[in-house]
């Protein structure tokens, strides 16, 4: 039997929280890694998405284009390549290797809707559930990463 995954359970405010999270896991991200962004219709993982993209980017205007429909939109970053996916449309996991989901995987990966990867999904990610607990609020609980998920707190 493996050990329990260490979890990690942060009760963000407001906006500014979520973005705050994003930048301190854009800091803490490397080539190779794997975010997953799950939670409901309007939980946040966009705007997740956009803030770790700015931070990552060092650039707080950064565009960042909803990828509901090209599934996927590629930024080029200071330390890393990032490919946030939203695989809300896809029809199935084998439609991800026609968006060079093997390739992006040597870079970083942000994705919503992660549940569509069926058995492509990483195992070695790092999971962020996101849950509305207010208009304003959102509880995130974290998995994954193993020690490096305590420099999230
Ligand atoms: N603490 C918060 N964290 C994240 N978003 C928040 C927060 N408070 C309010 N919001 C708002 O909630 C909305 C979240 O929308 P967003 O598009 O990021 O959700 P989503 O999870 O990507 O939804 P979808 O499944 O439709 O893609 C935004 O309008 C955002 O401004
Ligand atoms: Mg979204």
């Amino acid at each position: 039997m493996s050990a329990p995954t260490a979890s990690l359970v942060l009760d963000l405010p407001d906006l500014a929280a979520t973005a705050a999270l994003a930048g301190r896991v854009a800091r803490a991200a490397r080539a190779g890694d794997a975010i997953l962004l799950e939670g409901p219709l309007g939980a946040g993982k966009s705007a997740f998405a956009r803030a770790f993209l700015r931070a990552a980017a060092a650039d707080p205007a950064l565009e960042v284009p909803s990828p509901s429909y090209t599934l996927v939109q590629t930024y080029d970053l200071p330390s890393f390549r990032a490919h946030h996916f939203d695989l809300w449309r896809l029809g199935d996991s084998a439609e991800l290797a026609e968006l060079d989901w093997a390739e992006a995987r040597a870079d970083v990966v942000l994705v919503e809707w992660p549940d569509r990867l069926g058995a492509l999904r990483p195992d070695d990610a790092l999971t962020i559930a996101l849950q509305p607990t207010g208009a304003e609020t959102r509880r995130a609980v974290l998995s994954g990463w193993g020690e490096r998920i305590r420099t999230l707190a």
